[in-house]
C-alpha cells in the first residue's frame, strides 16, 4: 500500500496473482524511461507534454478575466470534448448539488450553462433560463473550428447581436489557440476579450489551463489550490523512482498488463455524485489518448453506489475483460441516520442507526471492491480524503500522468487522436463545407451498408 498525498492504491490490484507482480518488476525500467522522458519533453514544451507545466501557471490574466465574469448573472460556456467535459468534472466536483437553482451566498458566483451538443433542445432550454444582457458567453475552441462549438456560436452570436447590437461583444470571451483559427481572428476584429490556450496543451489535457480555470474561478472554485494540488502531485511523482513506491508508474504497468491479459475495458467507478463527471472525463483522456495502433483499453463510466445495481452483475460474472477502478472518499459531508428507530415494524433496520450516509457509501466501496477480488476480479482501490480543489486537482495531474506513462510504454503518442478526424471530414461534406464534396459518395457507400432500423409504432 503505497501513501501519496493522503491517497492509497493497493489491495487487489493483483486479483490474487502473483505472476502480475512479477510483470510489473519487469515493466520497471521501460517506464523509468518512459518518465525520464515524459519529464524532458515537457521541460522542452515539446507539442503535447506542455500539461506538465501547468501546475506551475502564472495565472493572475485568468483571474483577471474571472473577475470581469464574475459580473455576470449567467455564464453559457460553448465547447465540446476537452473544450467542455473538464469543465463539467470541476463544477460537479467542487459546487453543491444543484447549483444554478441555488440564491446567494450560497451560490458564490454566476449561475453555469454548457452549450456542447449540437441539440436543439437543449440550445433552447438553456436560452430560456438567461436574461441575455446579463450573461457571459465564453466560446472555448482549440482549433477554433470544431463544428458543434461554431454552430452554437453562430447561433448565440446572432441572438446577441440582435438583442444588444454593438456591445454584443463585450458579453464575449473567447478562449482559444493565442495565434491561428477563426475564433482568434474574430475576437480580433471585434476586440472582444480572449484568452490563449498553450499551443503545447491539447484539447483533452487542457482543464488546468485557461479552458477549465477561467469559468471555474468565476463561480468561486478556487484555482490557486486546484493548481496547487496538482503541483504537490507531480513533486511527489516526481520523488518516486521506484515502481512501488510510485502509485502513477504501478497504476500504468498494471493497465498494459491487464491489458495483455486480455482485460480491455477500464472501468472507472467513483463512490460519490460529485465524481461521476470525473468519469466522463477520465473517459475521453483515457479513449481518445490510448484507442490507437490496435491498443487500447474501452473506458467505462460507472457511479458507486448506483451502478452496484446496474453493471455489478456483469462485473461480477461476465467475462473477465475489465480492470476496475474504485475511487473512494474519506471524509464526506454528515448527514446522520436516526439515533434509534422507533416504529416497530422498521426495527430490521436497527443496524442503520448511528451512521451516516457517508459511512454507506465507502462501506460499499470496499463491499464491492472484496466481492469483486473474491469472484477473481482485479480492482485498483484509491481512496483520497475529500472531494476539494486540492485533490481534484491532484487527482487530474495524476491521471494525465497515467494516460501518458501508457501510451508511451505501449508506443503510442497520446497526444494526437487521428481517428477523429475521418469522421469530421464526413460532417463538413454532408453539411456543404467547400473543399471537402470529395466524401459525401464515401458517406453514401458505408452509410448504406450500415445496419439500419426504424422504430415506428
Ligand atoms: O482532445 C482533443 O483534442 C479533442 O477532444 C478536443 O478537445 C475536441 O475535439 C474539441 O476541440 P476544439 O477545442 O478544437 O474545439
Amino acid at each position: 500500500m503505497d501513501e501519496l498525498l493522503g491517497m492509497s492504491i493497493g489491495g487487489a490490484i493483483f486479483s490474487g496473482n502473483s505472476s502480475i507482480e512479477d510483470e510489473i518488476d519487469r515493466l520497471s525500467i521501460k517506464i523509468e524511461e518512459a518518465d525520464v522522458h515524459l519529464r524532458e519533453k515537457g521541460r522542452d514544451d515539446a507539442d503535447g507534454y506542455g500539461w506538465v507545466n501547468l501546475p506551475y501557471q502564472d495565472l493572475t490574466k485568468i483571474i483577471e478575466t474571472a473577475d470581469w465574469l464574475a459580473r455576470f448573472d449567467a455564464i453559457v460556456q460553448i465547447g465540446i470534448g476537452g473544450s467542455a467535459l473538464g469543465n463539467r468534472m470541476l463544477v460537479n466536483a467542487l459546487l453543491p448539488p444543484f447549483y444554478n437553482e441555488l440564491e446567494a451566498p450560497l451560490r458564490r458566483g454566476p449561475r453555469f450553462y454548457l452549450l456542447e451538443n449540437s441539440d436543439p433542445a437543449t440550445a433552447a432550454a438553456v436560452l430560456n433560463r438567461i436574461d441575455v444582457s446579463k450573461t457571459a458567453f465564453v466560446v472555448v475552441s482549440k482549433s477554433g473550428s470544431t463544428t458543434e462549438t461554431i454552430a452554437h456560436f453562430l447561433w448565440v452570436w446572432q441572438i446577441v447581436r440582435d438583442k444588444l447590437g454593438n456591445k454584443a461583444q463585450e458579453h464575449f470571451l473567447v478562449i482559444t489557440d493565442p495565434k491561428k483559427g477563426a475564433l482568434r481572428k474574430f475576437a480580433k476584429a471585434t476586440g472582444c476579450r480572449s484568452l490563449g490556450i498553450p499551443e503545447s496543451v491539447g484539447g483533452r489535457y487542457s482543464v488546468l489551463t485557461s479552458v477549465g480555470l477561467a469559468t471555474a474561478a468565476a463561480v468561486g472554485i478556487d484555482i490557486e489550490k486546484l493548481l496547487l494540488g496538482a503541483r504537490q502531485m507531480d513533486q511527489r511523482l516526481a520523488m518516486r523512482q521506484q515502481i512501488w513506491e510510485n502509485p502513477a508508474w504501478a497504476l500504468a504497468a498494471l493497465n498494459v498488463i491487464h491489458a495483455r491479459l486480455g482485460r480491455n475495458m477500464a472501468v472507472m467507478m467513483p463512490y460519490g455524485d460529485g465524481l461521476l463527471a470525473f468519469a466522463e472525463w477520465f473517459a475521453q483522456l483515457w479513449g481518445e489518448s490510448l484507442g490507437k495502433n490496435g491498443f487500447g483499453t474501452t473506458p467505462v463510466r460507472a457511479l458507486g453506489a448506483i451502478d452496484q445495481h446496474s453493471q455489478l452483475q456483469l462485473y461480477m460474472e461476465g467475462p473477465d475483460d475489465k480492470l476496475i477502478t474504485m475511487i473512494d472518499v474519506q471524509n464526506r459531508p454528515g448527514f446522520e441516520l436516526p439515533r434509534k428507530i422507533e416504529d416497530d415494524v422498521l426495527r430490521e433496520f436497527d443496524f442503520l442507526c448511528d451512521k451516516t450516509l457517508g459511512d454507506l457509501l465507502s462501506i460499499e466501496a470496499r463491499s464491492t471492491a472484496s466481492a469483486l477480488i473474491k469472484a477473481g476480479k482485479p480492482v485498483v482501490y484509491l481512496k483520497i480524503p475529500e472531494i476539494s480543489e486540492r485533490y481534484v486537482g491532484a487527482l487530474v495531474f495524476f491521471y494525465e500522468y497515467v494516460t501518458a506513462l501508457v501510451g508511451l510504454l505501449m508506443d503510442i503518442n497520446p497526444f494526437d487522436q487521428p481517428g477523429v478526424e475521418q469522421g469530421k471530414r464526413y460532417i463538413y461534406s454532408l453539411m456543404g463545407r467547400p473543399g471537402y464534396q470529395e466524401y459525401e459518395s464515401e458517406v453514401e457507400k458505408y452509410f448504406g451498408i450500415c445496419s439500419k432500423f426504424e422504430i415506428i409504432v
